[in-house]
This record gives C-alpha cells, sequence and structure tokens, in this order.
C-alpha cells in the first residue's frame, strides 16, 4: 500500500475523517507552509467569491496585503467588504468588487458580462463560496441549492472565464495564472456519484445536510481534478480543505445544536485569518510554480479520495456538468 493509499483509507468515513482532521490539526501545529516574503502578488489580479465574510474575507485581506489587485465576487456585502478590504490594501483603488449569486445562473453570467466588460484578466481565481443548506431547496434554475452553489454554477463561472477569455497573467509577469478551489475532505464520506439521476432536484432533510454537503464537495473535487488535467500546461488548478474553521459555514443548523457548535468551534476549530494560509499559499507561492493539480488538507498535501480523482469520472462529470448547463440555458463550449 503506498502512502497515498494509507491515506485514502484513513479518510474513509466522516467518523473517521473528523478525528483524523482534529489529530491532523495537532500534528500540524508547526507545519509551515514556505510562504516567502517575496511571495507577493503585486501586478497580479486576484478574484475571490465569498469574500464578505469567513474564509474568503480573511484571504481576501490576506491578498491585500500581499499587493494584489483584488475583484470581490460577493452576493451580499458587497459595498462593506470592498470598505474593508481597502483599509488592508496599499492602494485601495486596487479593490473592487462584482455581484455574484451562484445560486442564480442567470446571476452569474451578469457576472462574467461585467467582468468582461471592464476588461479584467484575472491571474488568480478562488472558488470559495460554499453552502450547508438545512434541507433541499429548488433554486430558480430547477437545481438543488446545496448541488448548484457547492458544485454546478462553479463549472459554469470557471468555464465562462475560459470561454471570454478572463483569465490571464500580465504579459511582465512570468508566471501561469492560478484557479484554487475551496473543497471539503467531507468529499471522502459523500455517497456514489449518482448518475442515472445526475442533476435531479429530489427534496431530502437535516439528516442529510451533511452528506449532501459531502456530496457537492465530490463533485467539485471530481471537476477540479479534470479541469487540472485538462489545462496543464496553461493554468494551475489546485484545491484544498482548510481544515475546521470558526465561521458561519453552520449558520443553518438547528438552534438547539448551535450552542455545541458555538462551544465546539472555539474549542477545535481554527480562526479563518490561520485557514487562509494554505489558500494564500496554493494562490501566491512561487516554490509551486511548475506544478498543478496540488490538494492540500489544511498545511499538508495528500490525495483526494479515489472517487475523486478517477479520470472516467472526471470526464463523465465534465460532460454531464455541461449537458446540464446547456438544457438549463446556459451552454458552455470548449
Ligand atoms: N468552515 C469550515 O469548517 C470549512 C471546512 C471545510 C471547507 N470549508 C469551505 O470553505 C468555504 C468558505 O466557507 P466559510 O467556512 O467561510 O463559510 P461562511 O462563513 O458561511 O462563508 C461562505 C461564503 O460563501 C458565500 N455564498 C454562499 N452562498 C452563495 C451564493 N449562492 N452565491 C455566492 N456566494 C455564496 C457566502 O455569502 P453570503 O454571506 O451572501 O451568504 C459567504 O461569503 C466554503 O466553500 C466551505 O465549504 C469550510
Amino acid at each position: 500500500m503506498t502512502e497515498l493509499d494509507r491515506s485514502r483509507a484513513r479518510y474513509d468515513g466522516a467518523l473517521a475523517a473528523t478525528i483524523e482532521g482534529i489529530a491532523n490539526r495537532i500534528r500540524q501545529r508547526g507545519v509551515e507552509l514556505s510562504l516567502a516574503n517575496g511571495d507577493r502578488l503585486d501586478g497580479r489580479t486576484c478574484l475571490v467569491t465569498g469574500a464578505n465574510r469567513g474564509l474568503g474575507l480573511a484571504v481576501a485581506h490576506d491578498l491585500a496585503k500581499r499587493g494584489g489587485t483584488l475583484v470581490l465576487a460577493c452576493r451580499s456585502g458587497l459595498d462593506e467588504t470592498v470598505a474593508a478590504i481597502q483599509k488592508s490594501a496599499k492602494r485601495p483603488e486596487l479593490v473592487t468588487g462584482v455581484k455574484l449569486d451562484l445560486g442564480d445562473l442567470e446571476s452569474v453570467e451578469e457576472t462574467m458580462v461585467d467582468l468582461q466588460g471592464r476588461g479584467v484578466k484575472i491571474d488568480v481565481t478562488i472558488l470559495n463560496a460554499g453552502i450547508v443548506p438545512r434541507e433541499a431547496r429548488r433554486t430558480r434554475d430547477g437545481f438543488d441549492e446545496s448541488f448548484q452553489v457547492n458544485f454546478l454554477a462553479n463549472v459554469l463561472f470557471s468555464r465562462r472565464l475560459l470561454e471570454l477569455d478572463l483569465v490571464g497573467s500580465s504579459p511582465t509577469i512570468d508566471l501561469k495564472p492560478r484557479i484554487v478551489v475551496v473543497s471539503s475532505e467531507s468529499h471522502r464520506s459523500s455517497p456514489t456519484v449518482d448518475w442515472p439521476s445526475f442533476g435531479t432536484f429530489r427534496p431530502w432533510g437535516m439528516r442529510q445536510a451533511v452528506e449532501q454537503y459531502g456530496y457537492g464537495k465530490l463533485l467539485l473535487q471530481l471537476y477540479t481534478q479534470e479541469l487540472s488535467r485538462r489545462l496543464e500546461n496553461l493554468i494551475a488548478v489546485h484545491s484544498l480543505c482548510p481544515g475546521a474553521v470558526r465561521t458561519d459555514i453552520g449558520r443553518e443548523a438547528p438552534s438547539w445544536a448551535k450552542p455545541l457548535l458555538d462551544v465546539t468551534m472555539r474549542a477545535f476549530f481554527q480562526s479563518p485569518e490561520h485557514a487562509a494560509v494554505p489558500v494564500v499559499y496554493l494562490a501566491a507561492s512561487r516554490a509551486i510554480e511548475s506544478e498543478t493539480g496540488i490538494y492540500l488538507h489544511a498545511r499538508q498535501r495528500k490525495a483526494p479520495s479515489e472517487a475523486a480523482t478517477d479520470p472516467g469520472s472526471g470526464r463523465r462529470i465534465w460532460d454531464e456538468a455541461e449537458r446540464l448547463l446547456s438544457d438549463a440555458g446556459h451552454a458552455v463550449g470548449e
């Protein structure tokens, strides 16, 4: 059994992943990714989705301090977020925002057209926004909200970035563009992909919330792996699970569970600023310039699950996502 196989086996199952996650936090104390002071982002444009709170907000602050030109893609709190990040930036005029609602595919289209109209070229795209809904909710596009926000809308977003030629490094900077996807270790405890009814809305309730979240992240991880294979040599595509982070991710938890969740978060979860480090590493580190397809769990390199790395499933997820988007009136091309 190789080290990668052992790592996969260790993460099969939600309980095992949680225990291993806490053990990892202890092991990783003192483990630093080599983000050098020279890993600056001056002259590079970085787009962060879900930048208005939690992990995305912490990442945006860090990128601004590193001199990046920022585009903050937010569903809510856009003006306040832009104002807050401008305070971290040496040149506040380099921080702008764009409205984005991943729960509405037309909003994704409008965001891309808006970016195209501004003539933006994005060097680093951070697909961070995500949700854990408490129950199935149908979006106006007819999909389950968890499926759409955690997976399908990210496909549309990234495919349009490429099609509309919005990705590109400044000619004065000798670095490849990067896409960094915020995934989750919960992809390991997802049910297998439901190919026969892929994308079909089905009701589910609170008991399935974590499972459905893991399912969305498995699909996202499969897509990310496929994207990195397809874009090899052109654009680096990396992904990560930030580990457990003290954010509003559990905001839809039932009210009886919230006090326990708060205590657990305070005791065991990292601050968003601490959790932002691996995201910023994948976005800015020059040490990984020649690589693509890196997956980090917090600060350690790992292999995503076997289900998430199978090339056949990767090709299939690519095609199935294209089909669903096309049926919903948002066809994506090559
Ligand atoms: N916290 C953890 O322990 C943990 C662990 C593993 C992975 N992650 C991942 O980390 C990422 C960030 O989550 P977080 O922990 O920072 O949670 P959070 O505090 O709840 O932030 C989630 C962000 O996603 C945005 N978002 C949600 N629905 C959206 C939509 N329809 N369109 C556009 N943006 C939307 C939110 O915007 P609004 O404010 O408008 O809702 C918010 O900015 C997620 O992908 C999550 O799955 C988190």
